[in-house]
């Protein structure tokens, strides 16, 4: 089976969570499959080494999960952009809409040296606006955004076109 279905196979929705309307992709099945996390994280090391990327920034809660083991593997720097009030140094920030209300995220301002290359690195593309967000905060730090990576696209969605609108990118993802 291809490794895209086997993800999208794996994923719960939850209906109605965390409000009504919305199916909430949860992931956590996923993650007690270690042979797919395998899987995953082997094609992923393969999309991005040999590229130069200076750093890995993932946004909070999810995206750390496989952002941090992507850094690892590439040995490059893992930034945390967190949800606000979170980071303790100085921070940049930005708020946004989400397919469900608004947030704002933030980035310390030391995280990114200017001209570094990061990967923008989540587990979920949905309206693209964390991950637009997240992108800005890196330009604004002085990094160049070297792309996009996530684990799922919901393409009944207008992330993909949001980021393409936005930095000429087409993002990558595993499903
Ligand atoms: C989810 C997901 C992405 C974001 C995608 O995070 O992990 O960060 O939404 O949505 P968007 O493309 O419409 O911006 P969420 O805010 O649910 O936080 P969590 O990771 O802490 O659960």
């Amino acid at each position: 089976m291809l490794l895209s279905d086997k993800i999208k196979n794996t994923i719960r929705n939850i209906q109605d969570y965390p409000k009504p309307g919305i199916t909430f992709k949860d992931i956590t099945p996923v993650l007690a499959d270690a042979g797919l996390v395998r899987e995953m994280m082997q094609q992923l090391i393969k999309d991005y080494k040999g590229q130069k990327i200076d750093a890995i920034a993932s946004t909070e809660a999810r995206g750390f999960i496989f952002g941090s083991v992507l850094a690892y593997e590439l040995g490059c720097p893992f930034v945390p952009v967190r949800k606000t009030g979170k980071l303790p140094y100085q921070t940049l920030s930005r708020t946004y809409n989400l397919e469900y209300g608004t947030a704002t995220i933030e980035m310390h301002t030391d995280a990114i040296k200017p001209g570094w290359r990061v990967l923008v690195h989540d587990d979920l593309l949905a309206t693209g606006g964390t991950a637009v967000a997240t992108a800005e905060l890196i330009q604004e730090a002085g990094g160049i955004v070297a792309g996009f990576s996530f684990i799922i696209n919901l393409s009944f969605l207008p992330g993909e076109k949001n980021l393409e609108d936005h930095f000429g990118v087409k993002p990558h993802y595993l499903a």
